[in-house]
């Protein structure tokens, strides 16, 4: 029944498929409807996230409230389900519980060894891997050494979502806003030029799969809302050289400026799907999207790399959808048009 002048539509997830031991185990969903609805397009999906209001849990097949991230019963939760469900792959769509997945091996989680996950969760450690393993990092150092050139930019190394960054001109704003933030942080060459974000998919052995860069041209909270599909060689070169030396497993998502000076500059690792999930799913060749070859990797099956191989040139541009939840936080399946979000004209 349509109420309100709204028109019904189903939020519920597409029926589920056969698993065939290869369901997908998604954490932390929170907002990412769009990665958990290309998922459950494929395969049995599950999705975990301790908050009832977290949106992207209604395109699941199923959906479970785990203990928290730091409870020593996350772990064996989590394997419970990998167990009844015939789970192939656990992927991490946070940052938070990455390294916890990494150091549980009964689990089926597409992550990075345990030193890689920690040392990307924080971003100085994360600036002396990359240079310790060959990669471009620009010039960072910690509060109390000096920087050899001006302007930086003062980060928070546990930061996300651009949170709390700032560029500093001289030395006495770069104190002023090493004091003035309130947690750990870096200093570290501000970089100068066109920024992107390459994102990478790697296989249990650590071999790359693809790499899939991207502009972006408007970012927000950490999103990128904006932003084209590149095929840039050297871009591509620098996503695949990070995700080997790095042995990426799973998605990954690197971000660097090519900057006037110093040429490419890696800012930024997250082992996990980067802000714009929707640019290397445009981008992928037919059958070879990232959650299609999870997917194929969570049956057992070996993919074969074709790094470079997608379709470049399309601009995306992003905007927000909502759900309504009745009074025991049920979808409706009222949307404000008939059928969800209008085709453009
Ligand atoms: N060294 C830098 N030079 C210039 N801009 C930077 C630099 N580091 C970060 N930024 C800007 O701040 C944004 C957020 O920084 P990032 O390192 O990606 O942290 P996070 O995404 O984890 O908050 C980047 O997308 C970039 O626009
Ligand atoms: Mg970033």
């Amino acid at each position: 029944m349509s109420e309100g002048g709204a028109r019904l539509r189903s939020h519920v997830a597409p029926p589920a498929p056969v698993s065939a031991g290869g369901a997908v185990l998604l954490t932390g969903v929170g907002k990412r409807y769009d990665i958990v609805a290309a998922f459950a397009q494929h395969t049995l999906t599950i999705a975990a996230d301790p908050s009832p209001l977290a949106p992207a849990q209604y395109a699941a097949h199923v959906r479970v409230a785990p203990p928290r991230i730091d409870d020593p019963a996350y772990v064996p939760f989590l394997a419970e389900l990998v167990a009844e469900h015939g789970v192939g792959a656990v992927i991490p769509l946070t940052d938070l519980d990455i390294e916890v997945l990494a150091r549980a091996p009964q689990l089926p989680a597409l992550v990075p060894d345990p030193e890689v996950c920690r040392a990307t969760f924080d971003k100085f450690s994360c600036h002396e891997l990359l240079l310790d393993r060959g990669l471009p990092s620009p010039p960072t150092v910690l509060p109390g050494s000096e920087p050899d050139a001006y302007p930086v930019m003062v980060k928070p190394r546990r930061g996300s979502g651009a949170r709390s960054i700032h560029p500093a001109a001289d030395r006495e704003q770069a104190e002023f806003f090493v004091r003035y933030v309130k947690e750990p942080v870096m200093v570290q060459r501000l970089l100068r030029g066109p920024e992107f974000s390459i994102d990478v998919l790697g296989d249990r052995d650590g071999r790359c799969l693809n790499a899939i860069p991207r502009t972006m041209l408007e970012s927000r909270g950490g999103e990128s809302i904006k932003g084209q599909v590149i095929a840039d060689p050297e871009l591509i070169e620098l996503g695949r050289r990070t995700a080997e030396a790095l042995g990426v497993q799973g998605p990954c998502t690197v971000q660097a400026f090519r900057d006037r000076e110093i040429g490419l500059g890696i800012t930024d690792v997250n082992a996990r799907f980067g802000g714009a999930f929707p640019a290397p799913m445009y981008a992928a060749r037919p059958g070879r999207t990232y959650p299609e070859l999870i997917v194929r990797m969570a049956r057992g099956e070996r993919i074969e790399p074709h790094v470079g191989d997608f379709a470049a040139g399309h601009t995306f541009t992003r905007y927000y959808w909502q759900l309504e939840l009745d009074e025991e936080l049920r979808p409706t399946g009222r949307d404000l048009v008939p059928d969800g979000p209008p085709v453009p004209r």
